[in-house]
């Protein structure tokens, strides 16, 4: 026997879902006093849910799959068309090990070295600044990380151009209208530009380092033993670079926690490391970047006494699960103390997805973030001094990625001495 989910009425709530943002599905949670609902999103039968044993059923392989989950829109501008995303199975597991071939111990180390280098002469530019715009620079910081990271060679002159197209992509995801259209745009000007790039590398012209993203995406085999065609290769080594760009949201919200909780700055002085791990995580949980991921029904099943019907739409809501006062006690608080002992569960602090990274589809530059969270939270608390001028630093909730408003201004920065 089955129940009827609590049900949202009428004929289509995707305009509801953009004017509401991140709180569109803790909104209906609250209404409802339940973690689960149907609504009715592009036009058909969807269903949304929030929580850790939620999380459970919704990296479940058995239950659920990628295939056509993602909305057009998001695919012409974040993900690019046949990539990891969108990928289950077998074949899932074998591209996904392509990406997870390069998150080694030694990839992570050179990755820590780059960063702290892009920093340091990021820092020579900015001494001679009057002012910084947080969210600008750090986008192009991350570029040059990116590329030098994943082999890409670095041209003076494009370096503006390529910085805001692999900025494009993220922010225009949830847009509509002319940002859209600006997305899309960016996203088949960077293809061509990688696709070229990978031809150059198959041809001898090109020779990244073997441990790069770059050299291995171009000489991947997929199950059948051939290479990936190039449209698909730029695909994935722009997985690669757009979200290293987009680690500046984070930076931004970094820099925005070490000035709204001064006490916190402190605790890092006599830090081994362990505490700046946890103020990563902590920022990481307590703002809003990745709202929410889909998946469709695979086949016909019942969960907590509701039926899930082949192929319908599920969004599992990352913002409220990490928000949940089940799991997280006093969740508006920002406390990186609660990460002092916490169970390391893979469904119920999801920022960047949940579940397994090889079987499924937690995303797989989380380490890769969490250390260039670390460094740059080192330059932030600890190396630098400068003066946060009255500016907007207030976030929206609704606007999809959330950027503080002011994009956060510095000025006067100096290094310590
Ligand atoms: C997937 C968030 C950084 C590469 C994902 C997913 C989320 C996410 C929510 C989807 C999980 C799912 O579908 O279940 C973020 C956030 C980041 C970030 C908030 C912060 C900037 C990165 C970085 C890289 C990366 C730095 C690469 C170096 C990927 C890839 C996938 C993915 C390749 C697809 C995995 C798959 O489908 O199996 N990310 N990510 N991400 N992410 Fe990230």
């Amino acid at each position: 026997d089955t129940n009827q989910m609590p049900r949202e009425e009428g004929i289509d709530h995707s305009l509801s879902l953009i004017r509401e943002g991140y709180l569109y599905i803790s909104n209906r949670c609250q209404s409802f006093n339940s973690n689960i609902f149907e609504t009715r999103l592009l036009g058909k039968k969807a269903i949304c849910m929030v929580g850790k044993d939620a999380a459970q059923v919704f990296y479940d392989n058995e239950k659920f799959m990628r295939e056509d989950a993602a909305p057009n829109r998001v695919v012409l501008t974040l993900f690019g068309k046949n990539g990891v995303q969108a990928l289950d199975g077998k074949s899932h597991q074998h591209r996904k090990e392509m990406f997870m071939s390069i998150m080694s111990p030694e990839g992570l180390n050179k990755l820590k070295d780059i960063t702290k280098h892009q920093w340091e002469k990021t820092l020579d530019k900015w001494e001679q600044m009057d002012k910084v715009i947080l969210y600008e620079e750090a986008k192009g910081i991350m570029y040059r990380v990116a590329c030098q990271w994943a082999g890409v060679p670095i041209q003076e002159d494009e370096v503006n151009r390529w910085t805001r197209d692999l900025g494009a992509m993220f922010e225009s995801a949830a847009e509509v209208g002319p940002a859209h259209w600006l997305g899309r745009n960016a996203r088949n000007q960077v293809e061509k530009w990688v696709g070229e790039l990978i031809e150059k590398v198959r041809d001898g012209k090109v020779t990244p380092p073997e441990d790069t993203a770059l050299h291995r995406f171009s000489w991947h085999r997929d199950l059948d033993g051939n290479l990936l065609n190039t449209e698909i290769a730029a695909v994935e080594v722009i997985n690669i670079l757009r979200p290293i760009v987009a680690i500046a949201i984070f930076i931004n919200f970094i820099a925005l926690a070490v000035y709204h909780y001064p006490e916190e700055r402190e605790k890092l002085k006599s830090d081994d490391g362990k505490y700046a791990q946890m103020i990563v995580q902590e920022v990481r949980r307590f703002y809003p970047f990745f709202p929410f991921v889909g998946a469709r029904v695979k086949k016909d099943f019942t969960w907590g006494g509701y039926k899930f019907e082949k192929d319908t739409l599920t969004l599992l809501d990352l913002y409220a699960t990490n928000h949940d006062p089940e799991v997280w006690g006093n969740p508006e608080k920002f406390n990186p103390e609660r990460f002092a002992d916490w169970d390391d569960s893979p469904f119920s602090f999801i920022p960047q997805g949940g579940g397994d990274y090889s079987l499924g589809h937690r995303c797989a530059g989380e380490w890769v973030t969490i250390e260039v969270m670390k460094v740059s939270l080192d330059y932030l608390a600890n190396r630098l001094e400068y003066e946060v001028p009255d500016q907007d630093l207030s976030y929206s909730m609704v606007r999809i990625p959330s950027i503080p408003h002011s994009k956060i201004v510095l000025k006067s920065v100096k290094r310590k001495i």
